[in-house]
């Protein structure tokens, strides 16, 4: 490791740097560079550096939406901006505006405790701040978007800050603007939530939610956040001991031409209607009809709670993940016709 210290601070560029506890699969890369900044004016020099300015560069936060699949020939810049600042607050709302370096569920935790709605049902999802705004986070009825005020961040083409209001974000279900037009060209330095006070509104509707909480002597945010928390706990494994990035491929949004032809072969396709008026089918039954479920090869494998998550038993490669993914996605498209997208981030 060597430092480079260009008088004003102090930035570590550390070389040959292992990727293994930077990424929630697990994979065992290297990247040329390694690089964490925890103010502006140490991202201000990171990118004025000329490291940065001869490499390629990946934002990495907490790596659990990537699969490496080889070494990374370049400079990974990892956000550490610790901070949670008040920006406004009212009797019926609070606006933060908070470090992309915070972990997720600490946010999520954080304003549960001091009674602010509107995160609890994106509980227990791994990762930083600064990645949920890319593909707009969601679980159980809810998505980021719908909190977001603003995303603050470098464009790293021309080192400018930029600020996008929540509609000028794009947000699609797992997209925005960032994890498209604008993908590895911005790095997200500040997400700006707007959070409720008292009464909250709580979203019960999704699968057995609204049935656990008919055994809860309240319906605050606290139980929603324990019950979330208990779901998932249950459905999906533990990346302590089974590498994994979620759900690998997203749910398919189809036309309702595509249901109708799907639902005279097989009458049980679950189909769910979005507030947009799309449709969308389970990824996770569509791959277990396809004899997916609980499959191995080699070191990958798919869950078997839930085949939509793909498994490191051990010591998977990234390309082996990646060919049990493609193994995955023709089996689907062979009895379906349905092409699988990824969700993953593949490097
Ligand atoms: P990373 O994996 O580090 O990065 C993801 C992408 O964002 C990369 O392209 C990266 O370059 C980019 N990026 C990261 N930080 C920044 C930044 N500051 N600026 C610009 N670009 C950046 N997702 C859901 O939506 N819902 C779920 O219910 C859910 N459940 C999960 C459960 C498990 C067990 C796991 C392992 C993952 C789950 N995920 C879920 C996926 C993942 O947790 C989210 O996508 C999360 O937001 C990724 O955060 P991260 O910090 O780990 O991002
Ligand atoms: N299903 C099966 N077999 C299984 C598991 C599920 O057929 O083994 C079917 C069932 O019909 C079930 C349906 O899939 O009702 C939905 O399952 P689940 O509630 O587990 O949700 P999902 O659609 O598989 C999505 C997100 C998750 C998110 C949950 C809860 C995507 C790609 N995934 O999974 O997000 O946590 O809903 O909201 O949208 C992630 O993005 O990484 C992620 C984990």
């Amino acid at each position: 490791m060597y430092i480079y210290d260009n008088l004003k601070n102090m930035i570590e560029f550390t070389p040959n740097f292992p990727l293994r506890q930077y990424n929630t699969f697990g994979i065992d890369v290297k990247a040329k560079y390694f690089a964490g900044f925890s103010s502006l004016a140490e991202l201000h020099e990171l990118i004025d550096d000329k490291l940065f300015m001869k490499h390629p560069s990946l934002i990495l936060g907490g790596g659990s939406n990537v699969l490496f699949t080889k070494d990374f020939d370049g400079l990974i810049i990892h956000p550490k901006l610790e901070e949670i600042n008040r920006i406004e607050e009212t009797n019926e709302e609070i606006i933060l505006k908070v470090g992309s370096g915070i972990i997720w569920d600490n946010l999520v935790e954080y304003a549960v405790l001091h009674g602010w709605g509107g995160l609890e049902n994106l509980s227990a999802i791994p990762g930083n701040v600064g990645a949920a705004p890319i593909q707009n986070i969601g679980a159980y009825g809810a998505e980021i978007k719908d909190v977001i005020d603003k995303v603050i961040g470098i464009d790293l083409s021309n080192k400018k800050t930029c600020t996008f209001k929540n509609t000028e974000c794009e947000f699609g279900y797992r997209s925005s603007i960032f994890k498209t037009r604008l993908k590895s060209k911005f790095l997200i330095t500040h997400v700006v939530f707007r959070l409720k006070k008292f009464p909250h509104s709580l979203i019960t509707g999704y699968g057995e939610i609204e049935r656990i909480l008919e055994h809860e002597k309240e319906r605050t945010i606290s139980v929603m956040r324990t019950v979330i928390c208990n779901i998932r706990s249950s459905k999906l494994p533990d990346v302590k001991t089974k590498g994994n990035a979620g759900s690998y491929f997203k749910n398919p949004v189809v036309d309702i031409e595509i249901i109708e032809q799907l639902k005279k072969r097989m009458k049980d396709i679950p189909v769910y209607e979005t507030p947009e008026g799309d449709y969308k089918l389970s990824a996770a039954w569509l791959i277990e009809k396809s004899g997916c479920k609980g499959i191995r090869s080699g070191n990958a494998g798919t869950h078997d709670h839930q085949p939509l998550v793909l498994i490191n038993h051990g010591n998977a490669t990234g390309k082996e993940i990646l060919e049990l993914a493609d193994f995955i996605k023709e089996k689907v498209y062979q009895l379906f016709g349905i092409v699988l997208e990824p969700e993953v981030n593949v490097i």
